[in-house]
């Protein structure tokens, strides 16, 4: 940590100040930053009535690859850490079948309580989130952002109302106002937990798993260029 230059800073002056000292800050400086100053003990919604932990992603901070899944369930809310129950077992299986490790990606979700019983996040839920994962995204400055799930893409991709089968395959793009003119390829996938819910005995989950692995492939690919 930077406990110097992380310091609390108040006023538009102050602000203006910071973010110009902050372009020049490493992507681990700018993620530490965002946890300790700006998230902190967060209560900006009702999720943190709920909460064990804010789970606010882990990784690389250089990572050229940045999956983003929609938000921390039972285990991940005990133990503050993305993915680590039975949808993170089968996401882990996944990046080792392309050549991936978690210690190469970065993994964040778009909110960082969990909704209780693992509901869908509110929309107000989700605005009140979303600038902590777009700052983790200007900070990572990935090559590909690999959505997990039909919430994550269509957060990132702005468009709504489509079902995760016709977001998948399209060329879809994140944007930030903040990033100019800059945007970053999405490659929209199923999330692990869908997955999970597959029929095993019949083929349909290994068919569902092979569709994520070839669009993990697909996004290394990107990564790679
Ligand atoms: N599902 C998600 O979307 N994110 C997690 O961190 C765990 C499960």
């Amino acid at each position: 940590m930077h406990g110097a230059q992380i310091a609390q800073v108040s006023g538009v002056a102050g602000r203006e100040a910071l973010r110009r000292r902050a372009a020049a800050w490493t992507p681990e400086h700018k993620l530490s930053y965002l946890r300790a100053k700006v998230i902190g003990d967060c209560r900006r919604c009702p999720l943190a009535r709920g909460r064990t932990s804010i789970v606010f992603g882990a990784g690389s901070p250089r990572a050229e690859i940045l999956f983003v899944g929609e938000g921390p369930g039972a285990e991940e809310d005990r133990r503050g850490e993305p993915f680590v129950g039975p949808a993170g077992a089968r996401l882990d299986a996944f990046l080792d079948e392309v050549g991936l490790s978690r210690d190469q990606v970065y993994i964040a979700n778009v909110v960082k309580c969990r909704p209780p019983g693992n509901r869908d996040p509110r929309p107000a839920e989700v605005d009140a989130c979303a600038p902590f994962l777009r700052a983790q995204i200007r900070a990572i400055d990935p090559k590909v952002i690999v959505a997990l799930g039909r919430h994550a893409a269509m957060f990132l991709s702005g468009r709504h109302d489509l079902s995760l089968g016709r977001l998948r395959g399209k060329p879809l793009r994140y944007r930030d106002p903040k990033l100019g003119d800059k945007t970053i390829p999405i490659v929209a996938t199923y999330h692990p937990a869908f997955i999970l819910r597959k029929d095993a005995s019949g083929g349909e989950q290994d068919r569902f798993a092979e569709l994520v692995v070839a669009d993990l492939r697909r996004a290394r690919s990107i990564a790679s260029r």
